[in-house]
């Protein structure tokens, strides 16, 4: 697994008023769109390009165009739903998938719920969107779900990630395939209930109140 984490003013910035427990929904929403486009911008460094003629008003040149198939982007319901504008922004193009995960507060277990993704994702580029890797079960969970259906590599995009969760995500594909997670922060653990410590709280009940 490769870790990229981004060193940046306005990450951190951005980053310090998230975690701000007086930040509204709207204003939370807003950042968490803003700095997503940042990550991506880091994220998408790889992303498959093939040579594209073009002519410019003085003369033919060739340039680049994003490759086919296309990249896929894959929020995680439902706090993911929060980061795909920030990223559809920079590759309008992409195709999105969806898959619902959903966390046991007791064993901590991720199962999936709800699946909306092509069957065969053979030499897919995947971008899964996830605001918190905490104890890593979901990433690692919806990384198995997106290789099992022939991703190619898989990038993942966090606001922010625990130790922890990191070294789960590292044992479990460090051998396995191409897989990059991409965050504002590595932050200090994890409390007893799995939360993120400073953490920002729950990102879904902060980007859609607690429903
Ligand atoms: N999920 C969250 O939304 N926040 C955390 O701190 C951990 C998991």
């Amino acid at each position: 697994m490769r870790l990229s984490v981004i060193d940046h003013p306005l990450v951190a910035h951005k980053l310090t008023a998230l975690r701000d427990r007086g930040t509204d929904s709207p204003t939370f929403r807003r950042l968490a769109d803003e700095l997503v486009t940042l990550l991506a911008y880091e994220a998408t460094r790889d992303v498959r390009v093939e040579p594209h003629p073009v002519t410019t008003p003085v003369s033919p040149t060739v340039g680049v165009r994003l490759s086919t198939p296309k990249p896929i982007v894959v929020p995680i319901l439902r706090a993911g739903l929060g980061m795909l504008d920030g990223m559809v922004r920079l590759l309008p193009t992409a195709e999105v998938g969806f898959l619902g995960m959903i966390r046991d507060e007791e064993t901590l277990q991720a199962t999936t719920y709800a699946n909306r993704l092509p069957d065969d994702l053979s030499g897919r580029q995947c971008y899964v969107l996830d605001p918190m890797l905490a104890t890593g079960g979901t990433l690692v969970a919806s990384i198995t779900y997106l290789l099992e259906r022939g991703a190619r590599d898989v990038t993942a995009i966090c606001l922010l990630a625990a130790p922890e969760g990191l070294e789960v995500v590292r044992t479990a594909f460090d051998d396995v395939a191409a897989v990059t997670v991409v965050t504002a922060a590595v932050d200090e653990r994890l409390d007893s209930s799995g939360y993120i410590v400073p953490g920002l709280g729950d990102a879904g009940d902060r980007l859609y109140g607690v429903v």
